[in-house]
Parts: C-alpha cells; structure tokens; sequence
C-alpha cells in the first residue's frame, strides 16, 4: 500500500463518535484494515487520547472525478429520502440537536477525504452512531449516493 493514502485525522474526534473510532481502529472499513488482534483496549483508549489532540481542520488528497448528472439527481432524491433527516440540508449542515454527540457529520467533502469503498461500507454496514441504514440498497443505489455526494464535494483545492 502506497504511503499517505489515508485522510488526514486532524479533528477526526470532533467529527465522530469515540465508538465510531474504536470500530474503525478494530474492524478497519474501506481500504484501512483493522487491528483486532493487536490493539488492547488500553491501546485503543490511549489512541483515542492521541487522536484528541490533533486539532485545526484536516487537509484533503484526492479530487474526485466529476459525477454523471443524471445519476447524482437520482442520489439527491435517495439521499432526500434516507438521510437528509440526520445529514441536514442534504448533507451541507451537520445534524445539530438531534442528540448526536458530536453530530451527524457534514458530507460536502466525503469524496475528497474518503474512498468510495469507505462511504460504501459506512451507508451499508454504519459505524459508530449511524445505523446501517442502507443495508438494503442495491449496487446502483450506493453508486447514485456516491455521484451526489462526488457533485457536493469541490473539486478546488482546500
Ligand atoms: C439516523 C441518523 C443518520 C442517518 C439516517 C444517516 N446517517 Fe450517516 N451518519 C450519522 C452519524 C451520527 C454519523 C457519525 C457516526 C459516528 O461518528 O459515530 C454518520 C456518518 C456518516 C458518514 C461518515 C462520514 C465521515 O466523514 O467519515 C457517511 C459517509 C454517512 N454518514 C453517509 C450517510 C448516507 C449516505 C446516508 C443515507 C443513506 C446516511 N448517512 C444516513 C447519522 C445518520
């Protein structure tokens, strides 16, 4: 695996859940693997810890390629459906006074940050505090998702 493919984790506790890191950390998602076997939970805590201490807003590395139009209207519309009740106003607002602690995160810059196959897993499976809401979506549904959240994502640099 190439070096420095990862997101930048600088306020990644301000965006998640300590659960939503400890899953991540032990069962990996998307390209990262995960690292059950080799991290107590002494480990994960004093990790989580580190991870609190890296503040200031985190840096992107990937530029996602323009999404097709019609298949980003048909994510909008899903996305309206399944989502939009936490990711508020379709993802550009994060889900404020919904209990969620921190809240549900903004998505404008999922594709600069994450690989398709990390947004995938998190819409399928969940993680953290959300639920696995789309487990029953098709192939083409999480690829409609993907094109929405891709058109909400600037291509410029940060
Ligand atoms: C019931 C509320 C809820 C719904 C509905 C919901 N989410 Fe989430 N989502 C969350 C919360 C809360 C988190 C943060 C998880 C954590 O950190 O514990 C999250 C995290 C994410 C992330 C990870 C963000 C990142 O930067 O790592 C993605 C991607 C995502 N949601 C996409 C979606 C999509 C797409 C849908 C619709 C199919 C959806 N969510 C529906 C509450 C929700």
């Amino acid at each position: 695996m190439a070096p420095g493919i990862g997101p930048s984790l600088r306020g990644v506790t301000e965006r998640h859940s300590p659960d939503f890191i400890r899953q991540q950390l032990q069962n990996g998602r998307g390209d990262m693997p995960g690292f059950q076997d080799r991290l107590s939970a002494e480990d994960l805590e004093q990790l989580l810890a580190y991870l609190r201490t890296l503040s200031g807003p985190p840096s992107f590395n990937r530029t996602p390629a323009p999404p097709d139009p019609a298949a980003a209207a048909r994510g909008q519309a899903l996305f309206r459906e399944r989502c939009e009740s936490c990711h508020l106003d379709g993802g550009r607002q994060p889900g404020i006074g919904l209990g969620f602690e921190p809240p549900a995160p903004i998505l404008t810059d999922e594709l600069r940050r994450h690989t398709p196959a990390f947004i995938a897993r998190q819409i399928r499976e969940g993680g953290g505090q959300m639920s696995a809401i789309g487990a029953d979506l098709t192939d083409a549904q999480v690829a409609d998702l993907l094109a929405y959240l891709s058109a909400l994502t600037s291509r410029e640099g940060p």
